[in-house]
């Protein structure tokens, strides 16, 4: 069935578009031991539903900056990436406000495109060569 062949090849070849938003989630950023008061396993799913088709949600183990927890990263898309944008790292998104900046920046672009709403620029830092590395490409 010709249909059903385009239908599955088109969904395993689709491109990227948007920012990628790498959620740490190892042994100190999303666990209550660390941050108790947290709702860990709903910044996640606000993220993913925020962001939406706009760009992708992953989690990753420990991101070797665990003194900065809760860490993200936000990748840039493609077109952020032509512009020269390198991957975002954010310290300390504890706050569903803070989720929530990081949900308008995606959907408005990200890295390289838009500059972060409200006071996210302030969460940023810029990580070590090790924590790079450890990261892989972002
Ligand atoms: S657990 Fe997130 S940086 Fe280590």
């Amino acid at each position: 069935m010709p249909g059903r062949r385009a239908a599955r090849r088109d969904t395993t070849t689709r491109e990227i578009t948007g920012c990628t938003v790498t959620v740490c989630r190892g042994c100190c950023c999303g666990t209550v031991g660390k941050h108790p008061d947290v709702d860990h396993a709903g910044q996640v799913e606000a993220l993913r539903a925020g962001i939406g088709d706009a760009g992708r949600v992953r989690v990753s183990d420990c991101l070797d900056a665990c003194e900065r927890s809760n860490v993200m990263v936000v990748g840039p898309s493609p077109d952020g990436r032509r512009a020269g944008a390198k991957p975002t790292w954010l310290a300390g998104v504890l706050h569903p406000d803070t989720v929530g900046d990081v949900v308008e920046w995606v959907r408005a672009g990200g890295p390289g495109v838009e500059d972060p709403p409200g006071i996210l620029d302030l969460s940023t830092f810029a990580p070590s060569r090790k924590q790079r590395q450890e990261a892989g490409e972002l």
